[in-house]
């Protein structure tokens, strides 16, 4: 029977900015997108008959077809006529759920590149993109990966130079953050600072690892309510004090994460900020 194993990469954002609200409801994003090691797998089979069936090692995620890895295979064979028969995945998540780290994004897009594979389609990157748009925002970086940056509602990617080596520390607190929620309150106060997204760029395209790490900056840490502002601010204390050249939240949250120019200084940060957090994992940028 086809089967095929495929690999859903973290994202965290190096910067994120909010430009303003849009007609459609959906907000202008300006973002520069970075996929680490700390990554799902799926395992995607095809058997005779009809339909979709997922099995996950949580059982808290929906394991129907609410489950965006479903939803991508459907909105597939959709797109292209594609007859899978019945659909076999299995989804082992390590990334941590409605953290900031686009996982379900991510898991949606494995799907894409999987099935595109597995089922000889040969679309090309940019077409499996665009039928991940209708997924979800972030899904259409998550089919391209690497370093981008991600405009409009976050489905206008343009790849950029890859982020020099280096590793990561990521720290998720213990609370979870509502993305609709959080836009809420973005709409309903002026941001004082917002990231320097042309600087950012101009630091990736020189390959200048400290002046990316001086510049990560995301807007959502402004308007978290306060005792968990505080606790993300606590988290990229500690990566700073454990020798990490910069830290910030990652997308909505409320994942804290440290940018470090060798293992060896990324395991120090690591040692430090684990006893702060349970769900701290030591990651590599792709
Ligand atoms: O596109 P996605 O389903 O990931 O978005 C989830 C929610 O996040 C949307 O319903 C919307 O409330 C908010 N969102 C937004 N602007 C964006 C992306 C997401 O307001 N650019």
């Amino acid at each position: 029977m086809p089967s095929m194993t495929v690999q859903a990469p973290a994202k965290l954002n190096l910067t994120l900015d909010v430009l303003g609200r849009r007609p459609d409801g959906y907000h202008e994003m300006k973002m520069v997108m970075q996929s680490v090691s700390l990554t799902d797998t799926l395992i995607l089979e095809t058997v005779p008959g009809e339909g979709i069936s997922l099995s996950t090692n949580l059982g808290f995620l929906p394991a129907d077809d609410r489950n965006l890895a479903a939803i991508a295979a459907k909105k597939l064979a959709e797109a292209t006529g594609a007859d899978f028969g019945h659909l076999n995945i299995t989804l082992k998540k390590r990334v941590p759920v409605c953290a900031g780290m686009a996982g379900g994004s991510s898991d949606a897009a494995a799907v894409l590149r999987g099935l595109n594979e597995l089922l000889g389609l040969e679309l090309t990157p940019e077409a499996l993109a665009r039928i991940g748009e209708g997924v979800g925002s972030d899904v259409p970086y998550c089919v391209l990966g690497g370093t981008a940056l991600a405009e409009g509602r976050g489905e206008a990617v343009t790849p950029l130079l890859s982020l020099p080596n280096c590793w990561t520390v990521l720290a998720k607190p213990g609370f979870s953050v509502s993305t609709p929620e959080l836009f809420r309150r973005l709409d309903s106060q002026r941001l004082r600072c917002h990231p320097d997204t042309a600087g950012m760029l101009s630091a990736l395209e020189a390959g200048d690892l400290t002046g990316v790490a001086r510049r990560l900056f995301n807007v959502f840490e402004e308007v978290l309510p306060v005792r968990r502002r505080e606790r993300v601010e606590e988290l990229k204390q500690a990566m700073l004090h454990g020798g990490a050249l910069g830290a910030s939240m990652s997308g909505t949250g409320p994942t804290v994460f440290g940018l470090f120019d060798t293992r060896e200084a990324a395991r120090r940060g690591y040692e430090l900020v684990k006893p702060l957090c349970r769900d701290t994992f030591l990651a590599q940028t792709l």
